[in-house]
């Protein structure tokens, strides 16, 4: 008799269907599961058969077994099979209940105790199946809160495979599971860390707080101690809070990478990374064996924090441009690629030179040579997605010892909030929703300068020996800094701030 059981597979962060279909005759006893990579093949089929040994049921270790997962074509990866291929065999062989599976997906990996243990990637494949008409889907207990983020689908949380067998030939009730959705919303909107308590450094609150407003790259240049860590970890702190759908976005990515903790659902504060410079390039962009998000898509509408920057491998820093140019990454497979979303704000940080004091201290005994080679470790068109470069410099014991309160995140979130506004307005009939998005030729578009400005950004741009490609950049923080000013026209003022926030352009070559 053969019987299918439904589950989902993904691919980055789409679903698929996949039916396990079993058949099960008497014969010469033998196990066999196709549609799934040879190493895959033979964990599961360990798994699945002293699982349900040690769950003391009868499997059918007399008779003939194939389970096939299909379709066949798509690439199926992880252990979260396990379930589906040991119920379809189970019902083939008149253990459980056939007519309850319908209507129903289930996920989950098999421990050889019985035991249900979590798979990564529930919310998609749950968003999967409410999509395509499933009534149910079966879960691990620990991936209930995540699965129940999917609207118009019951959850069912299981522990253990015998739970899972009662439950379906309707020995044992088991109540849906249903979440606050609401509550987990607003529970999160409080962060521990407050730009408040930065002293001094306005001229670097202020060039974060216009990065964030038009959702610019950033880089952070000073020696040690001057509170370049502190400053970035506050970023996420004064932008706006994430809408429900772009939470969804980010929840999603940390379920693939598994990454969502028991006692959480909904990941509703913007995420903020910072990876160690010895990251791995795999571990930066996203791929592996059973392929996992990247850094960069970890910090998808949040920030990617790189500490140190010109420490990173150059290969690694390499990867970063096509996210830093598409918003989403493009990962190579075997066969095929597979793309996962990485729409970011990239902050970075680093010091003048190799010990860290090169014009700001005289303890700096760093070459020339050794300078430039430090800072040649970033490339050109690295540095090219930056739009913005600040110096941060060493604090004064006056701003340090200082017990004055600096602006606090809230309010700057408020501005941040009213200039994103003005720009969505501007570009509702764009793809994009930021200034940093603005290509040469919207640019033209949208950031027309008056016969004064234009007359003060050549004048500057001659005597300074700006590069050309600085141009752009010029235009486009000029475009956000009129933006924060509520002023429709980019006057003279907002061209003079921004040409001061490309201090690396300056001291660089
Ligand atoms: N502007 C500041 N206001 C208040 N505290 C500060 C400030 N700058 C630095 N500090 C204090 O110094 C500590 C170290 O700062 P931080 O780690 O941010 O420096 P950094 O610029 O990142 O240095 P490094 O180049 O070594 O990474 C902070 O945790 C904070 O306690
Ligand atoms: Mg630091
Ligand atoms: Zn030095």
């Amino acid at each position: 008799m053969t019987v299918c059981v439904d589950c989902c597979g993904l691919n980055g962060l789409s679903g698929f269907t996949v039916g396990a279909e079993a058949d099960i005759r008497t014969g010469l006893p033998s196990f066999n599961i196709v549609g799934l990579p040879d190493s895959s093949v033979k964990e599961s089929k360990e798994r699945v058969r002293l699982a349900a040994l040690n769950s003391h049921i009868n499997f059918p270790d007399d008779k003939r077994i194939v389970v096939n997962l299909a379709p066949t074509g798509l690439k199926k990866e992880g252990p979260s099979y396990d379930l589906p291929i040991v119920l379809s065999i189970l019902a083939a062989a008149g253990i459980i209940d056939k007519k309850e599976l319908n209507k129903t997906v289930f996920e989950g990996e098999l421990s050889l105790d019985g035991s249900v243990r979590p798979v990564s990637g529930i919310l998609p494949m749950a968003l999967h199946a409410v999509k395509n008409g499933y009534k149910r889907i079966v879960v691990p207990y620990e991936n209930r809160n995540e699965a129940s983020l999917a609207e118009g689908i019951d959850v069912i949380p299981i522990e253990n495979l015998r739970q899972c067998c009662d439950y379906i030939n309707g020995e044992l009730q088991i109540e849906p599971y249903k979440t606050d959705i609401k509550a987990y919303m607003e529970e999160c909107k409080t962060y521990d860390l407050d730009f408040a308590d930065v002293k001094g450094q306005e001229s670097v609150k202020r060039a974060l707080l216009i990065a964030a407003a038009g959702m610019h790259n950033i880089i952070m240049c000073g020696p040690p101690g001057s509170g370049k860590t502190m400053m970035a970890k506050r970023l996420p702190t004064i932008m706006p809070d994430m809408t429900f759908d772009e939470s969804i976005e980010v929840t999603k990515i940390y379920s693939v990478a598994g990454l969502i903790k028991d006692s959480q659902a909904l990941i509703s504060v913007r995420p903020f990374r910072s990876p160690h410079h010895t990251i791995s390039n795999v571990a930066m962009v996203g791929g592996g064996r059973i392929p996992k998000p990247g850094e960069v898509s970890l910090s998808h509408n949040g920030v990617l924090f790189l500490d140190e920057f010109p420490e990173f491998s150059r290969y690694v820093l390499e990867e970063l441009r096509q996210p830093l140019e598409d918003g989403e990454v493009t990962i190579s497979r075997v066969n095929g690629t597979m793309t996962y979303p990485a729409n970011l704000m990239l902050a970075a940080s680093m010091n003048p030179c190799p010990c860290g004091y090169y014009g700001y201290s005289d303890k700096c005994r760093c070459s020339q040579n050794q300078i430039i080679k430090y800072r040649n470790k970033i490339s050109g068109p690295l540095l090219d997605r930056i739009d913005i470069q600040i110096e941060a410099g060493g604090l004064d014991y006056k701003s340090v010892s200082s017990t004055k309160e600096g602006e606090s995140s809230a309010d700057m979130r408020e501005k941040v909030r009213k200039a994103q506004l003005v720009q969505a307005e501007r570009y509702k009939n764009e793809v994009f929703n930021y200034n940093s998005r603005l290509t040469p030729s919207k640019i033209d578009k949208y950031c027309s300068l008056g016969k004064e400005e234009k007359a003060l950004i050549e004048n500057v741009f001659d005597r300074l020996g700006f590069s050309a490609r600085s141009y752009h950049k010029i235009l486009k923080v000029a475009r956000t800094i009129a933006d924060l000013e509520e002023r429709e026209n980019i006057s003279r003022s907002d061209i003079a701030e921004a040409l001061s926030l490309r201090s690396l352009d300056r001291s660089g070559e």
